[in-house]
């Protein structure tokens, strides 16, 4: 107890502000990991998160995976390995992400919310394409590391993924609205270039199932991204977490398989094996891994050893797969009754989008509704959700949420849609007061 309270007291006298960079100022603190600071998220019901559903981890498997890997790698699963990442989970992804990532552009083929086919003997990935990370948060923030200085410009979807955001700030970067940069430069207009001091370097898209936005750009909007991010000279972060996550509708071309050139492709173990492993991956053009590489050596020295063998071996015995497409209905099933129970307790002034696939959808509520202030209703009636603001690059979308359905079981969605109808509807009652 004494010793507790000499460090209090001395700690108490230093003042530690002073030995900060210049970026800490600039770092945001992001909301939902906020939340989950304050909140048991067993106490409530949670829309908040973009927590995989617990069932879908093969906790089964890994009494055995686990064994496989002591047994087959002995100590070297337990050594450092190198910064690239260990050959055995680089060639597993090299033959089993192949299919995805050409899936839709005449390579592989994929019907609706299938795995998509290809003969893995002629479409693979070359090794030198690829880089493991760990994860793919990790994924943006080497990104960002390696190409952006003070003051440079990326150009995002809005609303965006909020980890990206806060990436690219800490590197005091401008965030901008890649769409009115393009309706911009389709009207003759070129505001970079007024600003020679503002070097725009990269696009970064989430063009599947966007988190936040549930949406999903078609083949048109990704060909007039690539013509733009060519007539520009950028590159292209596609980041591309839930790709394997589609319920409905058909594959549409990765902007990688459309731009090689220019594009590097994030992908993620996250939301397809389990989150808790920290593992992803990025496929790009070597002379930008090499780069990442360097990087990387300063940021961990390896991704982790032991998760990759898991990785592999769980990648290369089909099991992955399998789970895959247990997961796939399970999520199928769980948007469905999501977007049911919204169309049955929604307020009619209430809308929101119908997503082909991922974790996410994104919720419209009238203009005079804050969901910021109304956050601490939610919370107390029980239900959570992310306010559609924290995802916005202007500080708009206060009337909007976004609401994840993948974490909470199935039996108990229909109460938390109920709850958030309440408070909604509590929220609109002013105004249709006003309006009578
Ligand atoms: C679009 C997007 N990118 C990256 C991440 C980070 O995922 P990971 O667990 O692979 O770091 C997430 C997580 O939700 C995400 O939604």
């Amino acid at each position: 107890m004494q010793v507790v309270y000499r460090l209090l007291k001395l700690t108490s006298k230093v003042d530690y502000s002073r030995f900060f960079s210049d970026d800490v100022p600039g770092f945001m603190r992001s909301p939902v990991r906020e939340i989950f600071r304050k909140v048991d998220l067993a106490s409530i019901y949670s829309f908040a998160g973009g927590y995989p559903d617990a069932s879908t981890f093969p906790l089964q498997e890994m009494e055995g995976l686990t064994r496989k890997v002591v047994e087959k790698y002995g100590a070297k699963a337990l050594q450092y390995g190198g910064t690239q990442g260990v050959n055995e989970l680089r060639e597993a992804i090299s033959k089993w992400y192949a299919p995805w990532l050409y899936a839709g552009c005449g390579k592989a083929v994929g019907a609706d919310g299938d795995a998509p086919k290809s003969d893995p003997a002629t479409v693979r990935i070359p090794l030198e394409n690829i880089q493991i990370t760990t994860s793919s948060q990790q994924g943006i923030d080497v990104c960002a590391r390696i190409f952006l200085n003070p003051g440079d410009v990326v150009l995002t979807t809005n609303p965006a993924y909020l980890g990206a955001i806060q990436s690219f700030k800490a590197y005091r970067a401008e965030v901008r609205n890649l769409v009115a940069a393009m309706a911009d430069s389709a009207d003759g207009g070129d505001t970079l270039r007024k600003e020679p001091s503002r070097r725009a370097k990269f696009i970064y898209i989430v063009p599947d199932f966007c988190n936040p936005s549930g949406e999903t750009l078609s083949l048109e909007e990704r060909l007039s991204l690539v013509e733009f991010a060519r007539r520009k000279d950028l590159l292209i972060i596609e980041d591309c977490p839930y790709r394997a996550l589609r319920y409905s509708g058909s594959n549409i071309p990765t902007i990688y398989s459309l731009a090689p050139e220019r594009t590097l492709h994030l992908g993620s173990f996250s939301k397809i094996f389990a989150p808790g492993f920290r593992l992803g991956w990025i496929i790009g053009a070597p002379a930008l891994l090499e780069q990442i590489f360097i990087c990387k050596q300063a940021l961990d020295l390896c991704p982790p050893v032991f998760d990759q063998y898991l990785a592999a071996e769980y990648l290369g015995s089909g099991t992955l797969d399998e789970n895959l497409s247990r997961s796939i209905s399970l999520y199928r099933e769980k948007r469905d009754y999501m977007l049911a129970l919204l169309h049955r307790y929604m307020p009619e002034e209430v809308s929101w989008t119908e997503p082909d696939g991922g974790l996410f959808l994104w919720v419209t509520l009238p203009p005079h509704v804050d969901t910021v202030a109304m956050y601490d209703s939610a919370l107390a009636a029980g239900v959570a959700y992310v306010a559609g603001t924290f995802f916005s690059l202007d500080g708009g979308f206060r009337n909007a949420m976004r609401l994840n359905f993948s974490f909470l079981a199935r039996d108990r969605m229909e109460e938390g849609v109920k709850l958030l109808s309440r408070v909604i509807s509590e929220a609109l009652i002013p105004q249709k007061t006003v309006e009578k």
